[in-house]
């Protein structure tokens, strides 16, 4: 059986002969800079594994697994401009390394790329892919407005959260998996179950991704520790807080305060004092049992799964390293 290691060893190998263009180098430079900085590669590792736990030649899944990987760190690109982040996989970001007009063109040029990737496909699989795939870039769209949507809005409710969660983060890693379900063959059904695990497996992966923003250890997390409460965003930690009544004025005003307005010393007794409101009132261990929940909703889903019962043990340790990651 291979290995999560080779998946990701084979991927890479075949990313690097994919993107190959150079110049001008203002435009291509930053796209190799945020492909080269690593990463978990989970998106395309889920593609070639889902083409290969359904019996395909898994090497036949690797354009569309560069597709997703592309995507997805075209969407880092902007995500870090609209988040004002200023690290990303433990480097400046693109918009800090050059300037943000670099990181709008070098993602712009990203997405195209990855569209370009499915060429290599033919007749209804390429239609498949091509469908499933823009509907899915344009929900990730629809889930970034509402992520700043709700950076100015005190009544954001936690269903309109998940909601978010699942368009910014989940339908990507349920496109991956259905990827690899399509290029395999399977039925409507099938490919439906894959992309709903893989919707669960979402869930609790941007839970996860909330919780080390706030509490994820600056030397492994690789990205600013308490970056999401300087903008205001109204993760699950803060809306599972601010529900307990004791913590609802003073976490809203605190979560009302324009970061521009605010010196390095104000933000950072400000990440301080959230954290401590997010402990006190309990919303930090509602966001755990929450990660908890989504993942032994992925694992029951892996249990429907038409695949061996190796692959239902692989997937499901699979699903359970990433709830223990620290970047
Ligand atoms: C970051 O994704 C953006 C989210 C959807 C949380 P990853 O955590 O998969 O980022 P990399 O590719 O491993 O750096
Ligand atoms: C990002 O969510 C989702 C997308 C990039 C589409 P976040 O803003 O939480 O991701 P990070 O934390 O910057 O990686
Ligand atoms: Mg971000
Ligand atoms: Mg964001
Ligand atoms: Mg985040």
């Amino acid at each position: 059986m291979t290995s999560i290691h080779d998946y990701r060893e084979v991927f890479l190998a075949y990313l690097k002969k994919s993107i190959t263009q150079t110049k001008p180098v203002g435009l291509y430079d930053p796209v190799h800079y945020i492909l080269d900085l690593g990463g978990k590669r989970l998106r395309p590792v889920m593609t070639l594994l889902a083409a290969d736990v359904y019996g395909e030649d898994y090497t036949k899944a690797l354009d569309a697994a560069v597709a997703v990987e592309v995507f997805h760190n075209f969407t880092l690109l902007h995500d870090d401009i609209m988040d004002a982040a200023p690290l990303r996989r433990g480097m400046p970001t693109v918009h800090k390394k050059w300037d943000e007009n670099t990181g709008i063109l070098s993602g712009d040029a990203m997405m195209i790329l990855a569209y370009q990737s499915f060429n290599a496909y033919q007749d209804a699989t390429y239609k498949s892919l091509m469908t499933l795939f823009s509907k899915t870039a344009l929900e990730v769209c629809e889930g970034q407005q509402y992520d700043v949507d709700f950076e100015t809005r005190d009544d954001v409710t936690v269903d309109e959260y998940l909601l978010m969660i699942k368009l910014k983060t989940s339908v990507l890693v349920a496109c991956a998996l259905q990827m690899g379900a399509i290029i395999a063959g399977k039925d409507r059904n099938e490919q439906q179950r894959v992309y709903q695990y893989g919707i669960e497996l979402g869930l609790a992966f941007q839970l996860m991704d909330d919780y080390l923003d706030a509490y994820g250890d600056p030397e492994t997390f690789g990205k600013e520790v308490g970056g999401d409460i300087r903008e205001n965003k109204k993760t699950y930690l803060y809306l599972m807080s601010e529900a307990n009544a004791t913590y609802t004025n003073e976490l809203r005003a605190l979560f009302s305060v324009d970061h521009a307005t605010q010196t390095d010393e104000q933000i950072d007794a400000k990440k301080e004092k959230a954290k401590q409101l997010f402990d006190a009132s309990g919303g930090k261990q509602a966001t755990l049992d929450a990660i908890k929940k989504h993942t032994a909703h992925a694992l029951e889903i892996i249990e429907t799964l038409d695949i061996s019962q190796d692959h239902k043990k692989m997937l499901a340790a699979f699903s359970k390293d990433l709830m223990s990651r620290i970047s």
